[in-house]
Order: structure tokens, then C-alpha cells, then sequence
């Protein structure tokens, strides 16, 4: 074949275009258990940074999975409020639940007020304990934002209304705006906030500007963002979803219960 035929071009191009797809097919397979283990330690390490067992930026010494075994992860069933002992936190697939119509709730535009759509019915929850108390209750939350769906997770202390930790693990808001919500300055005026009031009301809420130490319902409130007030509103409708009725509300209702 001469070097400058068309036919060799045309077989070069296609050797190239058959050797670059195998290689990229099996980096993608090969690649693929390594990435999803990745994912579930990037889990455990947010839970255990929300459990105050892990300082973000840190490893542990110990390894992620002997310091995540002080951790009781916990199946509730959200309608319910009810703990699940059939199904194990490893058998909860949050992903396939949102895809299966019997494993979740369709949210209704009124009761959907973290835009999320679909709310699945068994959620995997976390327990930091110290011999029969609750020290911290570690709840997955998600809600849209402006550009995206943030995913993170509220600490509670054990009296269920006092919050320990608010952290983000995945969310597209802007740098410097919305992703502020990552800002330790900003997280660290979660701490010793309460959720609910007397009477059982979520009050917990980002305001729009500074919140005045001294005031009277100052307990209830988290400075807001400059220049992000749509994210901001997005976190506290997700506070409210996943704290309310039709997320983690009957589950903390039963702890409470049980505490008398
Ligand atoms: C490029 C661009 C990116 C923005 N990103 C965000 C964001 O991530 N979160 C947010 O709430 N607002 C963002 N905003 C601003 C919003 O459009 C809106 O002005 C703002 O949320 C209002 O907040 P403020 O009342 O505190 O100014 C962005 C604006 C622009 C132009």
C-alpha cells in the first residue's frame, strides 16, 4: 500500500481510534472498583468528620474503617420514624431506591420544599454513642441550591435539637458565593444552634445578614451568605424537609420518646 493512500490513512485512523477506545474501556473497568471505594470511604469520612471523630484535611491514624467502627449506622424507615433490623445499612441503595416507585415518595410541589423530588423511604442514619447514650446523631440531608443538589450532613447532639456540625460534601454552587457553605467560619456558627423550639416547630434557619448575638431567637439562627442568598435559602429548606415530617421528624420524635 502505498504510504500516502488514502486507504492507509483511513486504516491508521481506525487502528488509532480502536487502540485509544480499548484503552480508555479497560482504564474505565479497571478503574471502576477503585473509584467506587473512593466514594464510600469519601462517605465515611464525612460522616466521621461531622461526628467530631476526624478533623477535615486529616487522616486518621488508624485507618478510616477501625475509627469508623465506633459509628452505629442505623436503617430507618422515614414514614415510619421506626428502626429496621431486616435490612442491613449495607443493603440501602439511596440511588436504586430513588429509580424503584415502591422504595420512595413522590413529593407533591407543597411538600417538596428542598426541591429533591423524590424522597426514598429507607435512609441509613448514624449514631455516635457513648455506652447507652446518644452523643451525636449523624443525618444525610440534600436540597438544591441556585446551580445544583447539596449533599451533606447534619450532627445533632443527643438531645436531638442541638446541632454539632453542618458539612457539605458535594454541591456546584459558585466559589466565593454560594460555596461559601464550605467556609469553617461560616459552619462554625452552626454550633450550639437549636433546630426546634418549645412547642416542636422548626425555627433553625439561614437569615440575610449578620444575626444579632443578643437577640432572643439569635439561637435559631445562622449568618447568612453575602451575595448567596438563593443558596442559603436552599439550606434551610433542606433543614426544614429533613428535619420535618417527611424526613428524619417521627425517628427524632421516637428518640425523644425513649428519653422521657
Ligand atoms: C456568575 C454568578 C454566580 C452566582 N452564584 C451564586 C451562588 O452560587 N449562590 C447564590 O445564592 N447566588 C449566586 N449568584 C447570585 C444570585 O444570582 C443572586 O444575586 C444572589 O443569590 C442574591 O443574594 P444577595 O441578596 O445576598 O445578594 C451568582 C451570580 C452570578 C452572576
Amino acid at each position: 500500500m502505498h504510504s500516502d493512500s488514502m486507504a492507509k490513512t483511513l486504516f491508521v485512523a481506525l487502528a488509532v481510534c480502536v487502540v485509544c477506545s480499548v484503552v480508555v474501556s479497560t482504564a474505565a473497568v479497571v478503574l471502576k472498583p477503585i473509584q467506587e471505594e473512593n466514594q464510600v470511604n469519601d462517605r465515611k469520612r464525612n460522616i466521621l468528620i461531622a461526628a467530631g471523630l476526624l478533623v477535615a484535611g486529616e487522616k486518621p491514624e488508624e485507618g478510616i474503617d477501625t475509627l469508623f467502627a465506633k459509628i452505629d449506622s442505623r436503617v430507618v424507615d422515614l414514614d415510619s420514624g421506626e428502626f429496621v433490623s431486616d435490612v442491613s445499612p449495607d443493603e440501602v441503595d439511596e440511588t436504586e431506591a430513588l429509580k424503584t416507585p415502591h422504595k420512595h415518595l413522590q413529593l407533591s410541589a407543597k411538600e417538596d420544599i428542598a426541591g429533591i423530588r423524590k424522597r426514598e423511604n429507607l435512609r441509613v442514619v448514624y449514631f455516635l454513642r457513648r455506652g447507652d447514650d446518644i452523643e451525636r446523631i449523624i443525618l444525610p440531608v440534600r436540597g438544591r441550591g441556585l446551580w445544583s443538589t447539596m449533599y451533606g450532613f447534619i450532627a445533632l447532639s443527643g438531645d436531638g435539637n442541638t446541632v454539632e456540625a453542618m458539612e457539605f460534601y458535594a454541591h456546584g454552587e459558585t466559589p466565593g458565593l454560594g460555596a461559601e457553605i464550605d467556609n469553617a467560619a461560616w459552619k462554625a456558627g452552626w454550633l450550639g444552634k437549636k433546630v426546634f423550639d418549645e412547642s416542636g416547630e422548626i425555627r433553625l434557619r439561614v437569615i440575610k445578614g449578620k444575626v444579632v448575638t443578643d437577640a432572643e431567637d439569635a439561637v435559631f439562627k445562622i449568618d447568612g451568605i453575602s451575595g448567596a442568598t438563593i443558596t442559603a435559602r436552599g439550606v434551610t429548606n433542606l433543614v426544614h424537609f429533613w428535619l420535618g415530617d417527611q424526613g428524619y421528624g417521627p425517628m427524632l420524635a421516637k428518640l425523644k420518646e425513649e428519653r422521657g
